[in-house]
C-alpha cells in the first residue's frame, strides 16, 4: 500500500514532539573518550555495525541536519499516527547521538536508544543523562540487548542496515571522516536486512510495530541531489527498497516535508556531509539564496502478527 501521509492529520502538533534544542556540542565535555579498544570491541560484538560517515564522521553537523529536518513535525506526526508511543515502550534503533530520544521520552513510558558505535552512543547517553524513563544501550539490529516481546514500537530512522542493503545510496564516499570501513552497499557481508528484521520482530510484542524512515528517492530537491550523487538510477533504488519491504508485509507511506536551516552556512555544511562536494557546490551555485530545500521521506511500517509465522515480519 502506498499512502500519502500528511503530518497535519496527526493526533498532535508535530512541533510539540520535537526534541529540545540543546545539542551535542553543549555536552561534548560530558562525553568520555572512546578508545580504539572500545571500537574494536564493538566491531566484534556487533559485526553488522556499518559505520555511518555522515553522523559518525561529523556528529556536530548531523545535529544541524536533524534540527533542520522536518521543522513542522510532519514526519514525526506521521510516525506517531502509524504507531503511537504514548505510555508505551519505544526503541530507537541506530539512535546515533540520541537526537530524537528526549522528544520520545516526553510521552513514552520507556525509551531505549540502541547504538553500536561507541562514540555516538556516548553522545546519546550524555544527552539523556538524568532523564527519567530513558536509557541508551549498546547493540545493533542483529543483536538487540532485549528480551522477547518487551517492546511496543521500534523506530529506525535512516537505518540503511535494515532493508535491501543499498548502503551509501547517494551518500558521499569522500566524506567518511576517516573512519569509514564499509559504505560499499553492504552486499559484501551477505544479504543484509533479514537477520535484523527477524531480531526486531523477536523483541516486539504481538501487535507492536517497526517504523522505518528512509529517504524518498523520487520527490523533492534532496532526491535530486541524491540522484546527482548516485551511480544507480534513483527509480531503481526506490523500486528495490519498496519491493523489499512489500515482500515482508510492510505498508508504505510518504511524508512530504523540508529541510529548513538557520543560515546558508548550515545548509552548505549539511549538503557536504550528504553528497560529494562537487554535487553540493553545483547545487548551491544554482540556488544562490537558498536556506531550505524540499524533502520527502518514505516510511515503512511492519506490525508483528499475533500469529506464529516463519516469515521475518510474522506476516500472515
Ligand atoms: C544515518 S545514521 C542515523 C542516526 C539516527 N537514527 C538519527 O536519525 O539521528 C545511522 C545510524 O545507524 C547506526 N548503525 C549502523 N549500523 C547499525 C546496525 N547494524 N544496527 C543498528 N544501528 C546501526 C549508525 O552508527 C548510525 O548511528
Amino acid at each position: 500500500m502506498s499512502t500519502q501521509v500528511d503530518g497535519r492529520a496527526g493526533t498532535t502538533d508535530g512541533r510539540a514532539n520535537r526534541p529540545d534544542r540543546a545539542g551535542i556540542a553543549d555536552r561534548a565535555s560530558a562525553v568520555r573518550r572512546v578508545s580504539a579498544a572500545d571500537i574494536a570491541a564493538a566491531r566484534s560484538a556487533f559485526p553488522d555495525w556499518r559505520f555511518a560517515p555522515n553522523i559518525g564522521g561529523h556528529p556536530d553537523i548531523y545535529e544541524i541536519e536533524n534540527r533542520a529536518l522536518d521543522p513542522d513535525g510532519h514526519v514525526l506526526a506521521a510516525m506517531r499516527n502509524l504507531a503511537p508511543w504514548d505510555g508505551r515502550t519505544l526503541v530507537d534503533l541506530g539512535c546515533g547521538t540520541g537526537f530524537w530520544l528526549t522528544g520520545y521520552a516526553r510521552d513514552a513510558a520507556r525509551v531505549i536508544g540502541i547504538e553500536p558505535d561507541p562514540v555516538l552512543r556516548a553522545n546519546a547517553a550524555a544527552r539523556i543523562e538524568g532523564l527519567p524513563r530513558a536509557e541508551v544501550l549498546p547493540g545493533s539490529a542483529e543483536h538487540l540487548p532485549l528480551s522477547d516481546r518487551c517492546v511496543d514500537v521500534v523506530h529506525a530512522r535512516f537505518a540503511y542496515f535494515l532493508g535491501p542493503g543499498i548502503v551509501g545510496r547517494g551518500k558521499a564516499a569522500d566524506t567518511s571522516g576517516g573512519r569509514a570501513t564499509d559504505t560499499s552497499g553492504g552486499t559484501a557481508a551477505g544479504a543484509p536486512g533479514d537477520p535484523g528484521l527477524t531480531e526486531v520482530m523477536r523483541v516486539l510484542r504481538p501487535g507492536g510495530s517497526l517504523i522505518v524512515v528512509d529517504n524518498d528517492y523520487r520527490w523533492g530537491q534532496f532526491a535530486d541531489l541524491l540522484a546527482a550523487a548516485a551511480t544507480a538510477a534513483p527509480q531503481d533504488t526506490a523500486r528495490a527498497i519498496d519491493t523489499w519491504w512489500r515482500e515482508r508485509g510492510a505498508t508504505r507511506h510518504e511524508g512530504r516535508s523540508q529541510w529548513r536551516f538557520a543560515n546558508r552556512a548550515d545548509l552548505a555544511a549539511v549538503l557536504n556531509i550528504e553528497v560529494p562536494a562537487a554535487v553540493a557546490r553545483a547545487w548551491l551555485a544554482r540556488h544562490p539564496a537558498a536556506t531550505s530545500l524540499s524533502y520527502s521521506c518514505v516510511l515503512f511500517a511492519v506490525t508483528r502478527s499475533n500469529r506464529v509465522s516463519r516469515s521475518p515480519a510474522g506476516a500472515p
